[in-house]
């Protein structure tokens, strides 16, 4: 794992640097799912506004956890809390920045978010989408204990599209807990 890696909550001030890694994140990797003209347009503001409504106000059903590099903001997970009755929370996004991917971001978000959710939900599991044609992000959730719980066709995507989605869960935060 990278040196000078700090996992955080996020702040009001943390929506610009999210929305930025959100937005190129989604360009470069959501490219046949996400429409053309929604990844070309302002992805940027759309993301931006989108944040700062979230991280603007205080809200018990959801969290943000950071990611700093020294002073740069290099990853977010967002989590909502009891998204489902059976599966329990949901993993809503997670990006790490291009340029430091596979240097252990992910997973030390993962851990972060397994460590805050067993805080707020203590019996809580915790479940994600992942788009069937991210086979990356699939090996990564493989690598960290996930499993495929289900699939369906994704969709309708911000500016429109759908594609088909995998489900991956955590029915037990014990292994998420661990990993680092
Ligand atoms: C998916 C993502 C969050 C993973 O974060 P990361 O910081 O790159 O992953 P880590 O370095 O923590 O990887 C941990 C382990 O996962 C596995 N893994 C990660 N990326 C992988 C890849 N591209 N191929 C195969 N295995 C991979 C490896 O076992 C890795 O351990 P290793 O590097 O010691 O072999 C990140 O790559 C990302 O932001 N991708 C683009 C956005 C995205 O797809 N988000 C998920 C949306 S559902």
């Amino acid at each position: 794992m990278i040196a000078l890696l700090n996992c955080r909550a996020a702040t009001p001030d943390d929506a610009v640097p999210i929305a930025r890694l959100h937005a190129d994140s989604w360009r470069r990797h959501y490219r046949g799912a996400y429409s053309d003209a929604y990844l070309d347009g302002d992805v940027f503001e759309d993301r931006r506004s989108l944040w700062a409504e979230r991280l603007g106000q205080a809200d018990d059903d959801y969290f943000t956890i950071v990611a700093d590099h020294g002073d740069e903001l290099v990853g977010f997970a967002h989590t909502v809390l009891d998204a489902d009755a059976e599966q329990g929370a949901l993993l809503d996004n997670l990006h790490v920045r291009f340029d430091l991917k596979r240097h252990g971001v992910g997973r030390a978000l993962m851990t972060e978010t397994a460590q805050v959710l067993r805080q707020r939900r203590p019996s809580s599991g915790l479940y994600l989408w992942v788009l069937k044609q991210n086979t990356a992000a699939q090996a990564f959730y493989s690598s960290i204990g996930g499993v495929v719980v289900g699939a369906r066709l994704g969709g309708p995507f911000p500016g429109g599209g759908r594609a088909p989605v995998l489900r991956y869960g955590w029915p037990d935060l014990s292994a998420l807990v661990g990993l680092l």
